[in-house]
């Protein structure tokens, strides 16, 4: 079954297109990852399939239910852990939860309640009130209240966003065993390798459009095997070289010329290598790396992952 099934959804603000046309349907299990820079419409979407906001054009649909015509049998099924904290200050941790329960018409969950705070190391705050909670444990109580009602399908804007290393392996080995359990996860992320240890199937979104829809493996192997990256001291990259170019830098403080070449294997650099020396190029520095999300994202979106969510 399809869990989440997005066509041809558009959105403006006040005429600004945020969302240009999108569409994607995510299965049932899947663990999926919806990548992009700062602005590309991931929170935008995201708040269209909880349905806190309507398209101007296309649909959402949850399990086969409309998030607009059908928005109660949708909401059922969805848990959101939104980008920003919004709470209400004066309630405990438990009783928050117990509020988000009684929402969803849930009556005597503690006992689900208790094993949530549990995983997410919650259990000793779960008297405390909400105010008096740091940063990430807000964030902490924000993914407990989108897994109250244990919705088979789970949406995380951006949930390790400035939270640390600890709260981060928590989170992950707990939403991990939900999608073993048969959660379908979409998720959106900074941390491009956290998305690549995680996700299957990954869309990368940029100024509102899908510029690439596809499963981790083909997606690393788009960019081939590994790239060699050679500094030159002096001279420049033979012709017969730079088809191979992926991307270049010239530094014309230092006369420095770096060049990050694609490679399939290892066997493809000693001939890279002795071409240059032909050609009287002299290396200053050299690396073989493996190629990974990060790189992927570089060219496909053309833009460097910036440093914090916005
Ligand atoms: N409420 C809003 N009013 C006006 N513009 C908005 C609003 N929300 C988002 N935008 C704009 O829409 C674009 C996409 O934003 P957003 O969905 O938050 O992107 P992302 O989550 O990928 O960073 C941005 O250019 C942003 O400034
Ligand atoms: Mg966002």
């Amino acid at each position: 079954m399809t869990a989440i099934q997005i066509s041809s959804v558009e959105k403006s603000y006040k005429g600004f297109k945020a969302l240009k046309g999108v569409s994607m349907n995510i299965e049932e299990g899947e663990f999926f990852g919806l990548l992009g820079p700062n602005g590309a419409g991931k929170t935008t979407l995201i708040s269209t399939i909880a349905g806190l906001i309507r398209p101007d054009v296309g649909s959402v649909k949850i399990h086969g239910h409309d998030v607009v015509t059908d928005f109660r049998e949708a909401r059922k099924r969805l848990g959101v852990v939104p980008q920003e904290l919004v709470f209400d200050p004066f309630f405990t941790v438990r009783e928050t939860l117990r509020l988000q329960s009684g929402y969803f018409g849930i009556r005597n969950n503690d006992a689900w309640i208790d094993e949530v705070m549990h995983n997410l190391d919650l259990t000793n705050k779960a008297d405390v009130n909400m105010r008096a909670l740091s940063g990430g444990m807000k964030r902490r109580v924000l993914v407990a209240q989108a897994l109250v009602h244990k919705p088979p399908v789970i949406v995380l804007d951006e949930p390790t966003a400035g939270v640390d290393v600890e709260l981060r392996q928590t989170l992950w080995k707990f939403i991990s065993r939900l999608n073993r359990e048969g959660h379908t996860v979409v998720l959106t992320t900074h941390y491009l390798e956290e998305a690549q240890a995680m996700c299957q199937r990954v869309a990368m979104l940029k100024l509102g459009e899908v510029v690439a829809l596809d499963t981790m493996s083909a997606l690393l192997r788009r960019v081939s095997g590994s790239q060699l990256v050679v500094k030159l001291k002096s001279g420049d990259l033979p012709e017969g070289l730079r088809h191979l170019v992926s991307h270049d830098e010239h530094n014309e403080n230092n006369g420095g010329n770096k060049y990050t070449l694609r490679v399939n294997d290892v066997q493809e650099v000693e001939p890279i290598l002795a071409r240059l020396r032909e050609s009287g190029a002299v290396i200053d520095e050299m690396a073989l790396e493996q190629a990974d999300l990060e790189d992927i994202f570089l060219q496909v979106v053309g833009d460097k992952q910036p440093g914090g969510p916005q």
